[in-house]
């Protein structure tokens, strides 16, 4: 009997925002579980604290699975087509770290995108990996991460033949993809073993309207966060190795399970391989169904925006336009740009919550980011539409300007003078000094902008004056900046080399 709730922080939070019906275009896709109210899971879900447990007879065990757990997982491998499939609860972050350090041997090189996840960072400081930065292109206007092109991935593996693995994301957090077949062919054949960050690209397989599966395009190892954009709850991830890396011998699981146990905790949420299967169910089941709802709505909503902007380009005697909404590849990501409507992209996420009761997943400088999943419905695609013309008819009454988009640094690779090992286990204490101070210093830690969560300048890097001048406007502006000690972000740690 509980006799007073207030001290109950988190549980009060969560339910406030329950409470709101906050209109979800973020992860994780089962949209404040209105998925599983439409599909009728709740009854399986509600007494799902009963089904709390631990390793006993009868529950299998995630790390040598049997019975419940290894028949549920031989339906993922069927469903996701894959040679082998682990289910991860400690999210992709888990996998990619126990992947990378299982393909690759202390002092191995790892040719990885520079707009890679930190996890993938994370794995080379763990397992003294020395990684090698293939350059990532970035849309100068909306500053959208477009991935990799071929050119690039081969000069990196032209340059480093000595490399074990290449690592790549695709999708991009912004729904991005590229020739990632031919980059997996090209790897291949000199032999170098190809591990995809798919964390965003779980419901590809979905609808033909969508680009390819990772492991369509032939890689051999693929990790996929089904919470973001399939309905599993948050943390939940799979990995699916390829039919050809097992039976080609390419890929080595004994290794990928032991460092699974390194990487995953010892004792398994049973809740959260409960929500992987459920996932795995509605994606069988419902999956190509929904997504062609979705992609319907998503057409829908594009094809008003752009009858508005006809209509509002005729208007005379303004400073700003109707926004503009890009959406391509990966047609469930829908990044919304409002500078043409006088407001950069973290003003607009502010107004979309506070004003409108809409979330986006993350904003940068130019906009905003929605995650639209086979858990959105016709109605929250209306809620945006009207919410983009009351805000738009405030910055005319306002007398907004347009605003210039910001030089976004990204493809600027600082040079690095330590791994990160070296950096992260330097022998002397590293030195706070001011961030103006600290232009052609080594960093001492990982500068990462949240979201997306990659790392601008790594520990071990010089300093380069011109992202510190990005970093440091963009904060002013808004942005939020992980992986540093001073959350304000006037102090940096550097690393006082000899
Ligand atoms: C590209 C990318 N990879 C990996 C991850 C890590 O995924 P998880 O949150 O499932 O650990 C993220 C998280 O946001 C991500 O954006």
């Amino acid at each position: 009997m509980n006799k007073n709730n207030n001290e109950l922080f988190i549980n009060n939070g969560l339910n406030k925002i329950v409470d709101e019906k906050v209109v979800s275009f973020h992860m994780p896709g089962h949209k404040n579980g209105k998925l599983y109210n439409k599909l009728e899971y709740t009854n399986r879900l509600e007494n799902l604290y009963k089904n709390d447990t631990t390793e006993i007879p009868g529950t299998d065990n995630l790390h040598s699975p049997e019975d419940i757990i290894k028949n549920s997982i031989l339906r993922a491998q069927k469903v996701f087509k894959s040679g082998k499939t682990y289910y991860l609860i400690n999210g992709s972050t888990c996998g990619i770290e126990a992947a990378i350090m299982a393909m690759c041997s202390p002092k191995d090189k790892l040719i990885l995108s520079r707009d890679s996840h930190q996890s993938a960072v994370n794995g080379c400081i763990l397992g003294d990996i020395v990684p090698i930065y293939i350059k990532s292109k970035i849309d100068k206007y909306t500053n959208i991460q477009r991935g990799n092109s071929f050119d690039d991935v081969k000069k990196e593996i032209d340059e480093n033949q000595d490399a074990k693995v290449l690592f790549l994301t695709y999708p991009t957090y912004y729904g991005i993809t590229f020739e990632l077949k031919k980059m997996i062919d090209y790897a291949h054949s000199k032999g170098i073993i190809v591990i995809i960050d798919e964390a965003h690209g779980a419901h590809l397989g979905l609808s033909e309207k969508l680009p390819k599966t990772a492991l369509e395009c032939g890689a051999d190892i693929v990790i996929q966060s089904t919470h973001k954009t399939l309905p599993a709850f948050t943390q939940s991830s799979m990995m699916h190795i390829s039919k050809d890396a097992l039976e080609s011998g390419r890929v080595d699981t004994d290794r990928i399970e032991k460092m699974l146990k390194m990487t995953e905790t010892s004792s398994p949420s049973y809740i959260l391989m409960q929500s992987l299967e459920i996932a795995v169910d509605i994606y069988e089941k419902y999956g190509k169904e929904l997504m062609e709802e979705l992609l319907e709505n998503i057409d829908e909503f594009k094809k008003n925006i752009d009858k508005i902007k006809e209509d509002t380009n005729k208007l005379e005697n303004k400073n700003v336009e109707f926004f503009n909404i890009h959406n391509e590849n990966d047609l469930t990501k829908v990044f919304i740009s409002s500078l043409e409507v006088g407001l950069t992209g973290y003003e607009f996420e502010e107004i979309l919550r506070k004003e409108h009761n809409i979330q986006a997943e993350l904003s940068n400088y130019s906009g905003v980011l929605m995650i639209t999943t086979i858990g959105n419905e016709k109605q929250d695609f209306e809620k945006l539409e009207n919410a983009l013309i009351k805000i738009y008819k405030k910055s005319l009454k306002e007398n907004l300007k347009k605003i210039e988009p910001v030089d976004y640094p990204y493809e600027l690779i600082p040079q690095m003078a330590l791994t990160p090992r070296e950096a992260f286990y330097y022998k002397k204490a590293k030195k706070n000094v001011k961030i103006e101070e600290a232009i052609g210093k080594i960093c001492g830690e990982n500068i990462v902008p949240y979201p997306p969560g990659v790392c601008m300048i790594a520990a071990g890097e010089i300093i380069p004056k011109k992202i510190m001048d990005y970093l440091k406007y963009c904060k002013k502006e808004g942005m939020e900046i992980t992986g540093v000690k001073d959350s304000k972000f006037e102090y940096i740690q550097i690393i006082d080399a000899e």
